[in-house]
C-alpha cells in the first residue's frame, strides 16, 4: 500500500524533493540521477539548482541520465525533453559532460536505444530516479500495454501522450518515444514520483487503489522498496 507525502502546494512539494536529492547527493556525490521532464519536476530541479552555491562541490560527480525523449524532434526544439533538461538543469550546472542523453533524432532509433543501454548496463543501477506520473500511468514513455519493456527501447506513443502539454511548443507531432524501460526504473536504488495538480487526480486515485498492471504502468512502483511518493493536495480527491 503507497503512502503519500501530501504537501499544501507545488512549492512546498518541491521544495521537499530537493531536499532529498541534496541529502542524497551528500550521502553519495558520484550518484547518478535519472530524471524525467514535463511540468512537475522542474521546480524540484529549479530549487536544486540553487543549492549550488550554497553547497560546494554538491554537484562535482553526480550523473545524469534522461529518462526519455520526443523521437523526431530536434534536440533544440523548446519542446524536447533535451531542451527541459538543459535549461533547467543540466546546463545550469555545467553538467553536460557527466550527461547521458537520447538522440531525439536518431539516424536509427533502435541502436540509439541499444546505445543507452549499454551505457546503462556499465554504469548502472541509477541510485535516484526522479518521475512523474502520465496521465494514463505512463513512466517516462513507458505507456499502458499488454506487456512492458525491461530496457530503453523505442515506444508507440499513446494518444494521451501525444496530447501532452509539452508539445504544445513544438514544431511538428513526434513520431515515436525513446525511453528507458520498467526494469531500469525499479532497478534504480531510490524513487521520488512526484504528482501535482487537480488533473492528475484521477490517475493518483488509481496509483493508490488500483490493482498492479501493465495497463497501468505506475502501478508496478508499488513492487519498489524504496519509493517515496510526494503529491500536493490539489492532486488529492476529496
Ligand atoms: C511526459 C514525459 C514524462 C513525464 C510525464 C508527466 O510525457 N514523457 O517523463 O513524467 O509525461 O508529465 P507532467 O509532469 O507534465 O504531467
Amino acid at each position: 500500500m503507497l503512502r503519500p507525502h501530501v504537501f499544501p502546494d507545488h512549492e512546498t512539494m518541491s521544495q521537499d524533493a530537493a531536499e532529498r536529492l541534496v541529502s542524497f547527493l551528500r550521502q553519495k556525490p558520484d550518484a547518478l540521477l535519472c530524471l524525467a521532464t514535463g511540468s512537475t519536476p522542474m521546480d524540484t530541479y529549479r530549487r536544486l539548482a540553487l543549492h549550488r552555491a550554497a553547497v560546494p562541490g554538491l554537484f562535482d560527480q553526480v550523473r545524469v541520465v534522461k529518462l526519455d525523449e520526443w523521437g523526431g524532434l530536434a534536440m533544440e526544439d523548446p519542446a524536447s525533453c533535451e531542451q527541459y533538461l538543459r535549461r533547467s538543469l543540466v546546463d545550469v550546472l555545467g553538467l553536460r559532460h557527466r550527461y547521458v542523453a537520447f538522440n531525439s533524432l536518431p539516424a536509427d532509433p533502435q541502436a540509439e536505444c541499444r546505445r543507452i543501454a549499454a551505457w546503462l548496463e556499465r554504469n548502472g543501477p541509477i541510485d535516484l530516479c526522479v518521475l512523474g506520473l502520465g496521465l494514463n500511468g505512463h513512466l517516462g514513455f513507458n505507456e499502458p500495454a499488454a506487456a512492458l519493456q525491461p530496457h530503453a527501447h523505442v515506444a508507440r506513443l499513446s494518444d494521451s501522450s501525444l496530447s501532452h502539454s509539452m508539445l504544445d511548443r513544438a514544431s511538428h507531432r513526434p513520431e515515436f518515444g525513446l525511453t528507458l524501460g520498467m526494469a531500469d526504473l525499479l532497478l534504480a536504488r531510490q524513487v521520488i514520483l512526484l504528482v501535482s495538480g487537480p488533473a492528475k487526480r484521477g490517475p493518483l486515485e488509481r496509483l493508490l487503489e488500483g490493482p498492479i498492471s501493465t495497463d497501468f504502468p505506475a502501478s508496478l512502483l508499488q513492487l519498489h522498496g524504496n519509493l517515496a511518493l510526494l503529491c500536493d493536495q490539489a492532486a488529492m480527491s476529496g
